[in-house]
């Protein structure tokens, strides 16, 4: 049930290792889940329909895996910040210090600055978001980075946001600026809607899409083990109440200009911008032939999910995780009972990347369901 990721990874395995028949249902038009891309028509730029999806990993099975259905290229993602009218570089590096205080910093002296700063408040003491920031990276850095951004992403002052939102801000005393510190980066060569159909594309796997579980759900053969990806609080009928999450829009637009930003992602740290960032896909694909004379950005705003929304990020409040736990229970009988495992981000209630998505797609796999059908073992 799903055809991200997580579903995906199981189907693939269940049907090319233990040669058995699957059936993945869809409630959307299309396969992929929120990785899902699909090129802009009027100018074939490939744009992620979900918000932008960078492949990174550290997991060499993960890497090994993935390889069997894409090649990647040697993108690497960096993101750059406007702030009162001035670009900087982040994540929060020895150019972006240099660049805000105006003046050359060894990484020594640097790091002495922002001790200092962060030193006006005790983290251990820290009473909200705003405070916890502050007494991490000072509040200079703090107002032009976090502030604004965390408001946007939120909706909610800093002031009023639990400390414990953000565990670390790590600041690089380095000018490496590259976004993420994984061993393997890159994306999908021909896109990711053809690695998804790559990894769809056995013949004992049968996709229908348009297809909502809760449709179907009585039709389905009691005996036949189901991998449950979708939100784990509507299969339970909202027993213990709704999980709380955060989505995303975004706001799309063709522009008759060959370039616009000059790189894939700049985040706008001001507070009256309303968006938090926007995105120009052809920046992803630089090795590509795309148009001169056109250009497709992506501005996304963030906001609480209502029902009715693409849930995105979970918001993970007490509330949420005591409902959690319950609906943890609730799982654990019905894998005994029903045989339907519960999996991905919507059947776990938790941020995955697309790598631990796969990761654990494959655990489930290796831990649960090879040994139910190789050695009889119950799914829970
Ligand atoms: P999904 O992809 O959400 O798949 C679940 C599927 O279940 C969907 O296709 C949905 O339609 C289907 N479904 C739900 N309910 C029903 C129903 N009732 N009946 C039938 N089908 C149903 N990861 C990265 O590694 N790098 C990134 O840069 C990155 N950026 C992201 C940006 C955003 C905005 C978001 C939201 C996520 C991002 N991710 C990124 C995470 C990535 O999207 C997930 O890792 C991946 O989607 C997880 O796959 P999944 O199969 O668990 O869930
Ligand atoms: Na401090």
């Amino acid at each position: 049930m799903g055809s991200g990721f997580f579903g995906l990874t199981v189907a693939e395995r269940v049907a090319s290792q233990l040669d058995k028949r699957v059936l993945v249902l869809d409630r959307r038009d299309h396969i992929g889940g929120n990785a899902y891309s699909a090129p802009e028509p009027e100018t074939g730029i490939e744009v992620h329909v979900y918000g932008a999806h960078l492949f990174h990993t550290s997991n060499e099975r993960v890497w090994n895996y993935v390889n069997q259905f894409t090649e990647f290229t040697n993108y690497q993602h960096r993101v750059f910040s406007i702030y009162q009218d001035k670009t900087y570089s982040l994540p929060i590096n020895l150019a972006t210090i240099c660049q805000y205080f105006g003046k050359s910093f060894s990484p020594e002296e640097a790091r002495a600055l922002v001790a200092e700063q962060a030193g006006e408040i005790d983290t251990a003491e820290a009473a909200n978001l705003e405070e916890k920031a502050i007494s991490l990276i000072g509040r200079p850095l703090y107002e032009a980075f976090i502030r604004g951004y965390t408001k946007k992403q939120w909706q909610t002052d800093p002031t009023e946001l639990p400390a414990a939102v953000i565990a670390r801000l790590p600041v690089r005393y380095t000018f490496d600026n590259r976004y993420f510190n994984d061993t393997w980066e890159g994306l999908p060569v021909d896109g990711y809607t053809a690695w998804l159909s790559r990894m769809a594309d056995h013949p004992n796997i049968e996709v229908r899409l348009n297809t909502d579980y809760f449709d179907v759900r009585d039709e389905l053969p009691a005996d036949v083990p189901t991998v449950f990806t979708g939100p784990i609080d509507k299969y339970f009928g909202y027993e213990a109440g709704e999980l709380g999450w955060r989505t995303l829009d975004f706001e799309t637009e063709v522009l008759p200009i060959g370039d616009f930003q000059g790189t894939s992602v700049m985040n706008y740290a001001d507070e009256d911008v309303p968006f938090t960032r926007i995105h120009e896909f052809r920046h992803f694909h630089p090795e590509r032939k795309y148009p001169e004379d056109k250009t497709v950005v992506v501005r996304e705003y963030s906001r609480f999910a209502e029902s009715g929304d693409e849930p995105y990020y979970p918001i993970n409040t007490p509330e949420d995780r005591a409902k959690l736990e319950r609906y943890r229970e609730l799982a654990t009988k019905e894998a005994a009972e029903k045989r339907v495992l519960f999996g991905g981000r919507l059947g776990t209630y938790k941020y995955l990347d697309m790598h631990m998505a796969i990761g654990s797609a494959l655990s489930m796999f290796d831990n649960r369901i090879r040994p139910f059908f190789d050695q009889g073992e119950s799914l829970d």
